[in-house]
């Protein structure tokens, strides 16, 4: 059975409430289930999260964020992901290669996006894919609002701005577009309720299916 799910989205779609809330929904009908997320999801990953995510937005190159995203990523398969599918659990990570795909896949800063690199990893490093993909897609002016909300020292990327969130909501889309199998696009502006509500829908007929 198929049960590698992840969620992407732009920052602040809602996708660790919906993640945590699809996670409780399915324990209640008795599916065993690890929640994790990304970058980190290990104690490895979890270290190297720190070191992206936290700091001055010039911090590290383009390539070496790839690498140490593509590190992360791989520590959390070896020793979260792997292991649960092992043991027969559904796996609900908030992210995946998705991300990479896009936040280092895109043109920014007046550079090059990194996109060919960012397969090229991905098919050496790490090799998977989810079964499902839930897409909670949002404007990203409500994106950036709810994310600012939030206080925290995880600033670095959501300070890059709405221009560049429009191109990723854009990205997101097309990626949706050129994956239908994987991908389902939920509509996040909605109260947390009702998009959780969709979520536990198409996750059950995946499931079932
Ligand atoms: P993400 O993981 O995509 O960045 P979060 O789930 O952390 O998003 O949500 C970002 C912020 O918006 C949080 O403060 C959260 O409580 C709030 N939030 C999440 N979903 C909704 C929703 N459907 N409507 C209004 N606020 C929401
Ligand atoms: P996350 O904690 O999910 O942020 P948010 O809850 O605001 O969506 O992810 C942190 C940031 O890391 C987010 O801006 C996206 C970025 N990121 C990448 O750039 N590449 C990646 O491969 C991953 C997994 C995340």
């Amino acid at each position: 059975m198929a049960r590698f799910l992840s969620f992407e989205g732009i920052d602040g779609s809602g996708k660790s409430t919906q993640a945590r809330l699809l996670a409780e929904a399915l324990r209640g009908l008795g599916h065993a289930v690890t929640l994790t997320r990304e970058p980190g999801g290990s104690a490895g990953a979890e270290e190297i999260r720190r070191l992206v995510l936290e700091g001055e937005p010039e911090r590290w190159s383009p390539e070496t964020e790839l690498l140490l995203f593509t590190a992360a990523r791989r520590d959390h398969l070896e020793k979260t992901i792997r292991p649960a599918l092992a043991r027969g659990e559904v796996v609900i990570t908030d992210r995946f290669a998705d991300s990479s795909r896009m936040y280092q896949g895109i043109a920014r800063d007046g550079r090059e996006g990194l996109g060919a690199t960012v397969d090229a990893l991905h098919a050496l490093m790490i090799g998977v894919e989810p079964d499902l993909t839930l897409l909670i897609d949002i404007d990203p002016e409500l994106g950036l609002s709810r994310a600012q909300a939030r206080k925290g020292a995880e600033q670095r990327f959501e300070d890059m701005g709405l221009e560049l969130q429009r191109r990723m909501r854009a990205g997101f889309l097309a990626l949706a577009a050129a994956h239908p199998a994987r991908f389902r696009v939920i509509d996040g502006a909605r109260a947390p309720e009702a998009v959780a509500a969709e979520v536990l829908a198409v996750t059950l007929a995946h499931l079932g299916g």
